[in-house]
């Protein structure tokens, strides 16, 4: 048993001023989905519109994210959804190591919590900060990797695949993967 719920670490979040991201930020995105979820899927940072709604994954991305979800048969309401950072860095620039080091200490809660089977890092910023430092989605999507009770795996962030549509076919073969995993 967990000893915090969702709502208690969100309100901590809330009142977070780790780093000055806190200070720029419109909203804070903290994460959605079924708390009771077997699959977790993280992203980087919340955008322009996350940052404006306090949603997660609401702008283009988001609804790529929706599509290769229903791909697979899933809803926003079968899975969770968070990022590493809460807070949108100013221009969309890519987080730096000490807010990813201070701000994944709300996901680890997250994780603790809701207990997932299956963790989908979406992206670099994801797989670096929850499997290693030096890994490169490029070359190392797409496959399990166990740790403890959690299997984990690796794909193309939404937003890599709008820039790039030939990575849509290894995206593809990811969700299978996932698929798979969570009908054994
Ligand atoms: N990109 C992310 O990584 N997360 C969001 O919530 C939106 C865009």
């Amino acid at each position: 048993m967990a000893i915090y719920t969702l709502k208690e670490i969100e309100s901590y979040a809330h009142k977070c001023r780790r780093c000055p991201l806190h200070k720029t930020r419109t909203k804070l995105v903290f994460g959605a989905g079924n708390p009771k979820a077997d699959i977790l899927f993280v992203g980087e940072a919340p955008g322009f519109y996350e940052d404006k709604s306090g949603q997660v994954f609401v702008g283009k991305s988001g609804q790529l994210l929706d599509k290769m979800l229903a791909s697979i048969d899933l809803k926003r309401e079968d899975i969770y959804i968070a990022n590493i950072i809460k807070c949108r860095p100013p221009d969309n620039r890519s987080p730096t190591e000490e807010e990813s080091t201070s701000c994944i200490e709300f996901l680890r809660w997250q994780v603790k919590i809701i207990q997932p089977k299956i963790i989908v890092c979406l992206g670099a910023v994801a797989a670096k900060n929850i499997i290693s430092p030096d890994f490169r989605v490029s070359r190392q999507r797409g496959v399990w990797i166990s740790r403890g009770s959690y299997s984990i795996i690796a794909s193309y962030h939404p937003s890599a695949l709008l820039r790039d549509e030939s990575k849509k076919t290894e995206a593809w073969e990811d969700l299978k993967k996932i698929r798979q995993k969570l009908d054994e």
